[in-house]
């Protein structure tokens, strides 16, 4: 029962956790890892004397996580009888299992569930763990898991060994949790001084102390939730490049002169160029930039399948190169260092400003200078389509300002809430406050009808214009004059107003005038509305999606992402549960609020965490070849009508974000169906549905893992985008038969304890589809530890993309909550491939379907909302989000004793 806990011990085992930066005696580092948050308050809500071990007094042994008193939610109550099925049996990571495990010595030490401040930026072996065959010991299941977090080690026994009344739940509501007895799976032992214990896990040797690896150059570096610090404006070689003088091999015929690169051997022999720049001319300066170290290695592990293209196109364009080389002579110079610098500058530090102009009036020569830049700049076919109407007229920026205010509520009143929050603080324009306005149209006809280029891209001439804007952008920057440009606009309603001809197009609206200061990041940036994309996120060698910066290795988005998941923060989890023990309430009150809340700090490291505002949920979209078998009696091509309806804001997912501020992202991965371009709907099909799982494999595995970048790729688009809080949804008809046989594979459950009535079927489709599930698992018998090929084998696009959406999110430091039975399964693959992802995953609610008990036990998370819903598209997830986004704000608005003058007791 909630109050079976001394709230002193909660504060006692918490205070203790910020002695130090990483308290070594202290297992709030254990309680770190999330899954073990969620997972011991389960336990100890339960009131299951799990425990033995524990004082009863709660004080000194008992991790603050398993102390927060328990929410009163009626689930949780019963959960909570003498008796009853614990919700869950997870264990502490200082406990031992409830039955030996024949752990591997790697095994043993589990690496730690929170990291110091120094392991967070410990160099990791970039290793994607299981993308293909993996070695028995990485099994994601219990025993014998090498370098598996703690989240492991919270895996319920019970869970594993299946769920005994799981299988239950299709039957009806039923207000009696069906989850594992712990009793039956055995008593959590806690060892009898768990301090040592924990210390060791969590402060593996060699962690701190380590130095700050560099972060390579175009690095998403997600700090502190913000943005990342990749320079964009690196300076790259001057083409051509020539490649490396280290003294021809006897066959090759190329020339011995220093500009010669020497032509590779063979693929095999291929080494990686080192790329110089040209020598100058004699008596021209040697204004060229130190060459790109060609040693560096990139941070990821590279698959021989990933790169299998590269060696030939390696080949080609060395040759190209040399090529060029030999007939080209000596290269025309570039500028001397401090030129270059100087340009590269004025481009880094160009900045869009709205806010701290100044009315000082421009002079005519300072503004001649950047009109004659913006003039100077190139146009397709030397067309020149562009006019500059400067504006200074107090009038006529008056009428601009009202047309450009209408058109910024237009634009508020299309904003989810969560964003139209954060628009309203926003300044869009400086119209009024700018000495001078300039408009730059783009003419379409001017050239003539021959105008070179524009005749099969008749959109040539805006963006010619649009060239002359960054010219005049770059040129104001260097006089030190601020530029805002401005776009909420009508343009053709801009037009008339300004008594512009009719044929012309106007192609940016610009406040200019002198300025306060540029500010060291864009102003959006700043109010943390987005994010810069890193440069390694948007350069493809050769083919699109094969992303690699100049020298370096393509990386294969999968294994970076994995690379880049780190467990909770151990420093800011302390800090929280500190900040928890000083606020104006009794310690523990807020219950598993409390755990989600120093969870959020742990993954964001920060305390007070960001409040995970704005929040999208992308909405996964894929059908399924199993629905040949008559899983369901639901027609294939609801999918498709259902992603309309989303689209349309008519289903109960939109009501929900509505009601919740979240934006609805509806992405295709895989629907039978060929879907109309439609804003709101990304198009990713990786094929119009999977083949039927009981005659052969759903996907092939460059299918799945191709969706699960389709994943990353969302989350990264929607992180960027500003969103602080990712949600799981998805549609699919069929989709829960491949959620329980994922389930099935990964908890080890029986296919009947965890297929359900998903949609609602009767007794004979749900004795079918449990065939279904077992005849697909056995022509399979896919293998736990290598998780893309059970994937491929009995998944869905919308699984594997839901894979993809939590890794992106934990490699971005972005909470994601888990919606229903197929996020259950998509997390449990999820963390076969990358542990920790668990750090970044709250279980938004618990569905009906038997198989999300499972899923949920196994992964140790406990879920915030249980109303029996079995509707998936994110609906649980978004209604768990606000309880999210309050526990957060707590943190941020709720006094402090001391700052309330409030006396403890
Ligand atoms: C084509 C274009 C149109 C823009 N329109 C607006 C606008 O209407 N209102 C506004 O506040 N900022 C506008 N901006 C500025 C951007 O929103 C943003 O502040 C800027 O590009 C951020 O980067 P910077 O500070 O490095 O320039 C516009 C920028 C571009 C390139």
């Amino acid at each position: 029962m909630p109050q079976a806990v001394d709230p002193a011990a909660v504060q006692d085992a918490a205070a203790s956790a910020t002695t130090g930066p990483v308290p070594a005696e202290v297992p709030p580092a254990a309680v770190a890892e999330a899954g073990v948050l969620q997972a011991t308050a389960g336990t100890a809500d339960a009131g299951v004397p799990v425990q033995p071990g524990v004082d009863p007094s709660g004080a000194g042994d008992v991790v603050p996580a398993a102390q927060p008193a328990a929410p009163q939610d009626p689930a949780a109550a019963q959960a909570q009888q003498p008796g009853a099925p614990a919700p869950e049996a997870p264990q502490l990571q200082s406990q031992p299992q409830p039955h030996p495990q024949p752990l591997t010595p790697d095994a043993v030490p589990a690496p730690p569930a929170a990291e110091s401040p120094e392991a967070v930026e410990a160099s990791e072996p970039a290793v994607l763990r299981a993308p293909g065959p993996q070695p028995a010991e990485n099994a994601p299941d219990d025993a014998g898991v090498p370098a598996v977090p703690a989240a492991a080690q919270m895996q319920p026994q019970a869970a594993d060994d299946g769920d005994p009344g799981a299988g239950d739940r299709a039957d009806g509501p039923q207000l009696q949790p069906q989850v594992p007895d712990a009793a039956a799976a055995g008593p959590a032992v806690a060892p009898q001084h768990p301090q040592a214990h924990h210390a060791e896990q969590f402060l593996p040797s060699g962690l701190p102390g380590e130095p700050h690896p560099e972060q390579p150059l175009g690095q998403f570096v997600p700090v502190e939730g913000q943005v990342p610090t990749s320079p964009h404006l690196a300076p790259t070689p001057p083409q051509p490049l020539v490649l490396p003088l280290e003294g021809p091999g006897p066959d090759t015929q190329v020339p011995q002169s220093p500009q010669v690169p020497q032509v590779p051997q063979g693929p095999q022999e291929q080494p990686e160029p080192a790329a110089t720049v040209p020598a100058p001319r004699e008596g021209e300066p040697a204004g060229v930039p130190a060459a790109p170290d060609a040693e560096h290695t990139p941070g990821v592990v590279q698959h021989a399948e990933d790169l299998r293209t590269r060696v030939a196109d390696q080949e080609e364009s060395t040759a190209a190169m040399a090529e060029a080389r030999q007939s080209a002579g000596p290269a025309a110079p570039g500028y001397a260092d401090a030129e270059r610098e100087a340009v590269l500058r004025v481009m880094r530090e160009r900045r869009d400003i709205r806010n701290g102009f100044r009315s000082d009036p421009i002079p005519h020569e300072v503004l001649l200078r950047v009109l004659e830049a913006a003039h100077t700049a190139p146009s397709v076919g030397h067309s020149q389509p562009w006019d500059f109407v400067v504006i200074r007229s107090a009038e006529t920026r008056r009428t601009m300002h009202e047309l450009s205010m209408r058109q910024r509520e237009a634009y508020a009143k299309s904003l989810p809430k969560g964003r139209a929050k954060q628009f309203k603080e926003l300044k869009i324009e400086a119209i009024l406050d700018t000495p001078v306005n300039i408009v730059v149209t783009a003419d379409p006809t001017r050239g003539g009808r021959h105008t070179l280029g524009r005749h099969t891209q008749p959109q040539m001439a805006p963006y010619s214009s649009a060239l002359a804007v960054e010219n005049l952008w770059l040129a104001a920057r260097a006089e030190g004059l601020g530029v805002g440009w401005v776009s909420f606009f009508d343009e053709r309603e801009m037009v008339r107003a300004l008594g512009l001809p009719e044929h012309l197009e106007v192609v940016a609206y610009l406040c200019v005038g002198y300025v306060d200061e540029f500010p060291d990041e864009p102003e959006l940036m700043q109010a943390g509305w987005s994010k810069r994309r890193p440069l390694s996120w948007v350069v493809h060698e050769e083919t699109y999606g094969r992303r690699a910066l100049p020298g370096e290795e393509p990386h294969d988005l999968l294994a970076e992402t994995v690379a880049q998941i780190r467990p909770l923060d151990a420093k800011a989890l302390g800090e929280a549960w500190e900040r928890q023990k000083r606020m104006t309430k009794p310690a523990g009150a807020l219950g598993m609020l409390e755990i989600i809340s120093a969870q959020l700090s742990g993954l964001s490291r920060q305390c007070p965490p960001p409040i995970p505002e704005p929040a999208a949920v992308a909405i996964f979209a894929g059908d399924h070849g199993v629905h040949a078998q008559g899983v369901t009696p639901w027609p294939q091509e609801v999918t498709a009508q259902m992603v309309a309806n989303f689209l349309g804001g008519g289903a109960v997912c939109n009501a929900f974000a509505a009601q919740v501020g979240a934006e609805v992202c509806v992405v295709d991965v895989g629907v039978v169906a060929d879907l109309p371009a439609t804003p709101g709907l990304l198009p990713r099909k990786i094929r119009g549905g999977t083949s039927d799982m009981t005659t052969g494999p759903a996907m092939t595995r460059e299918e799945a893992k191709a969706a699960i970048e389709v994943g990353i790729e969302t989350a990264r688009d929607l992180v960027a985008a500003g969103n602080k809080a990712l949600l799981t949804g998805e549609m699919g008809i069929a989709n829960t038969t491949a959620s329980a046989a994922l389930i099935s594979v990964f908890t080890g459950a029986d296919p009947a304890e965890v297929t359900g009535r998903g949609t609602g079927i009767n007794d004979e489709t749900l004795a079918r589809k449990t065939e279904v599930v077992r005849r697909a698992l056995e022509l399979h018998q896919p293998d736990p530890a290598d998780p893309i090929g059970v994937l491929a084998a009995i998944g869905g696009f919308e699984h594997a993309a839901m894979v993809g959406l939590l890794l992106g999110g934990a490699s971005l430091r972005t909470p994601v909550i888990l919606d229903g039975v197929s996020a259950g399964a998509a997390a449990l693959v999820a963390r076969a491939i990358a542990p920790e992802v668990l750090a970044a995953c709250i279980a938004g609610h618990r569905s009906a379907e038997p198989g999300h008990v499972a899923a949920l036990n196994k992964l140790g998370l406990r879920p915030l909302v249980d109303l029996d819903l079995r509707l998936g598209e994110g609906t649980g997830a978004l209604l768990a989000l606000p309880l999210v986004q309050s526990t957060a704000r707590a943190m941020h608005e709720v006094a402090t004793f001391d700052s309330a003058g409030v006396t403890e007791k």
